[in-house]
């Protein structure tokens, strides 16, 4: 029989559920440090650490998000970091019911190690961590290629649950190039066949997991946009074909999409009853309004959450298929 028999089953179940509950999705801070300093620059801030978690300040302690934000993944440095007056990350997150994640992407060159890091995140307070592996169409992928990604996150995913924290599995497909809609959901339906298959055969408890996919859509350079309703149609016949109803949710990568567009496409992914549930795990297209608000002026930070909070609320809505522009 295909049952983990880690200790942690019933734990990570619940915490599966908890962050796949409706009118809820995650909200992805893990860019690490280089990544963050990217953000930071685009408004003409230094990449220091000071900056980091001033800016990780005002994200997390945004009175009410855990009305629409039910996770947030959190790279390593802010798992550890604190307020400016030294209440812990975590513990601004949990006071929102908001599950604190880990992003275990900076080190995922080997899995030598995964264990005893994923146990010492459990043991900072995280509950669930992600791990990305990224395939490109223009020139693949090769068989080879979704082998050995499928193979990867199967791994991490087992790894992870043994040490009590809910995997999120990502096997990011990139927009990039000038393919149709058609070939985006062909690849989709091969990266996908695969990781179920070896997601299984590590004896993956499937309750206890959550995926983050991209969405089924054109290449970024194809000659024609896809409506949300297109998107959608795609979207969701890969995940009928491909993802059992036993794993609880579904929490889509905005992947480079406009704030608006990620919303809509969500929306419109929510039309009717699915068996998972169908939400979002965005960084860009949650946090790019923010960021401009705040320009890393004090005297913004009112001002910026409220923009974190309309763009929350409008994926809230989005997910319960409720939004309207
Ligand atoms: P984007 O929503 O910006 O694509 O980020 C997704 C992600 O994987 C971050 O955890």
């Amino acid at each position: 029989p295909v049952v983990r028999a880690g200790s942690y089953t019933d734990e990570l179940v619940q915490t599966a559920k908890s962050i796949a509950s409706p009118g809820r999705g995650i909200l992805a801070i893990d860019e690490s440090n280089a990544t963050c300093g990217k953000r930071l620059a685009s408004i003409g801030l230094d990449n220091t650490e000071a900056n980091r978690q001033a800016y990780r300040q005002l994200l997390l302690t945004t009175r009410g998000l855990g009305d629409y934000i039910s996770g947030a993944i959190l790279f390593e440095e802010t798992l550890y970091q604190s307020t400016t007056d030294g209440k812990k990350f975590v513990d601004c997150l949990c006071e929102e019911k908001i599950v604190p994640g880990s992003n275990n992407e900076s080190w995922c060159q080997g899995l030598d190690g995964l264990a005893s890091r994923c146990a010492e995140y459990y043991k900072q307070g995280a509950r669930f961590a992600k791990w990305r592996t990224v395939v490109s169409i223009p020139c693949g992928p090769s068989a080879l290629a979704v082998k050995e990604a499928a193979w990867g996150l199967a791994r991490y995913a087992a790894i992870a649950q043994d040490n009590g924290l809910v995997p999120i599995v990502e096997p990011e497909i990139l927009l990039d190039g000038d393919h149709p809609i058609e070939r985006t959901l062909e690849v989709a339906e091969n990266v996908w066949a695969e990781v179920f298959y070896y997601l299984a055969e590590n004896n993956v408890v499937f309750e206890g997991i959550l995926l983050k996919p991209s969405m089924v859509t054109p290449g970024a350079e194809h000659k024609e946009k896809a409506s949300p309703e297109t998107i959608a149609k795609f979207t969701l016949k890969l995940l009928n074909r491909r993802v059992p109803p036993a794993v609880p949710g579904i929490m889509f990568l905005s992947g480079g999409q406009s704030e608006m567009e990620a919303t809509l496409n969500l929306n419109a992914m929510n039309q009717g009853p699915n068996p998972w549930h169908v939400s979002f795990s965005y960084a860009r297209a949650l946090q790019n309004t923010v960021l401009k608000t705040w320009q890393g002026r004090p005297e913004n930070v009112a001002a910026a959450q409220k923009a974190l909070l309309v763009r929350a609320k409008a994926n809230s809505l989005a997910q319960l298929g409720r939004y309207s522009a």
